[in-house]
């Protein structure tokens, strides 16, 4: 027979640096693997324990089937046919029993989990409602208790109870943070999904639309910012504070009529058809994914100003298959609008 060690030991180091590997996967903002609030962590429970049975069964089975393979094959110089036996009633009650007790071991906290995590907290009043819009391929967000709509960026209080009201505006998108819980389809017609979660610390959260929608589903992101209590009243109060428009009267007027017919700022421009420009400097990213950060370690880097002016530039460019136009302006009114839009920032 062949020795197969040398094979085995020449796959060892790449086994052990694929597992070093998959340990450094699940980042904090990111990853379901490494949840941030009490919902995730649940969905968590529940993938540890399927996966745990399962390697359980694979394990034994595998086993069984090699210790057989071994103890019971022809010996050299053996030419007598083994009794042969049809069913054992015994064994077949084991294997039928055994594989009955995993199926509730694993059913029971599943189906609890399952209607758990639907618990509807639309009606709650200590909950934050928000009613989440996709739209290809952007996210509308809408806080109906606080009389506010803002896009791509959700801010959140830490350690309370966030119900959200899902809904699409066009196609079928799906609404996913991964770090914070499991995924829900955004469908249209008025046909609303319902759903749960909660952070429990601060810190910047990355959704993704879960669900192929256009070109752009790939960029289809979206952060949720989760804040203390306080930040979160100050947000809330900057968001509904009256927009200052630009200071030179040329580009204040440009930026009114090319940019305000679609989007709105504070309490100016056409509100709630097009993504919200409020509090625009103050963001995580442009147009979703274009990240503001001056970190090497993420593409498309750049502040928000260069990811502003590469945006207004040639929006098709960046994201394709999107509703906004290109623009007939100046480079330098380009540049004024993208200054203009990076120095909004929200103070909370
Ligand atoms: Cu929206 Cu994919």
């Amino acid at each position: 027979m062949m020795n197969r060690w040398p094979v085995v030991k020449r796959l060892l180091p790449l086994l052990a640096g694929m597992a070093l590997l998959l340990s450094a996967c699940g980042r904090e903002d990111l990853s379901a693997l490494n949840p941030q609030g009490p919902v995730a962590q649940e969905q968590l429970g529940i993938m540890k324990l399927s996966i745990t049975i399962m390697v359980l069964v694979v394990v034994v089975v595998f086993a069984i089937a090699i210790y057989v393979l071994f103890r019971f094959r022809r010996k050299p110089g053996d030419q007598t046919i083994p009794k042969q036996v049809e069913g054992n009633h015994k064994l077949e009650i084991i294997w039928t029993v055994i594989p009955l007790i995993l199926l509730v071991i694993l059913g029971v906290p599943t189906i609890q989990s399952v209607f758990g995590l639907a618990q509807d907290y639309s009606k709650d009043e200590n909950a934050i409602q928000i009613k989440v819009t996709a739209h290809q391929y952007w996210w509308e967000f809408e806080y109906p208790d606080h009389g506010i709509t803002t896009a791509q960026e959700m801010i959140i209080p830490t350690n309370a109870v966030i119900s959200i009201e899902a809904q699409s505006a066009d196609v079928i998108h799906s609404f996913w943070i991964p770090s914070l819980a499991g995924k829900i389809d955004t469908n249209p017609g008025g046909n609303v999904n319902n759903m749960y979660f909660e952070a429990t610390k601060p810190g910047v959260y990355l959704g993704k639309c879960a669900e192929l929608c256009g070109p752009s589903h790939a960029y289809m992101d979206f952060k949720v910012k989760a804040v203390d209590d306080a930040s979160f009243e100050r947000w809330v109060t900057a968001m509904k504070e009256p927009a200052t428009l630009p200071e030179d009267a040329a580009i204040a007027e440009t930026f009114t009529s090319q940019c305000l017919t679609c989007h709105a700022i504070g309490d100016k421009g056409l509100q709630g058809l097009y993504p919200n420009l409020t509090g625009m400097g103050s963001r995580e990213a442009v147009a979703g994914f274009l990240l503001n950060t001056d970190d090497p370690k993420y593409k498309n880097e750049g502040s928000v100003y260069d990811n502003l002016v590469r945006w207004i530039k040639d929006p098709e460019a960046v994201k394709p298959g999107n509703q906004m136009p290109k623009v007939d302006l100046s480079d330098e009114e380009i540049e004024a609008i993208a200054k203009y839009l990076s120095e909004q920032k929200l103070d909370y």
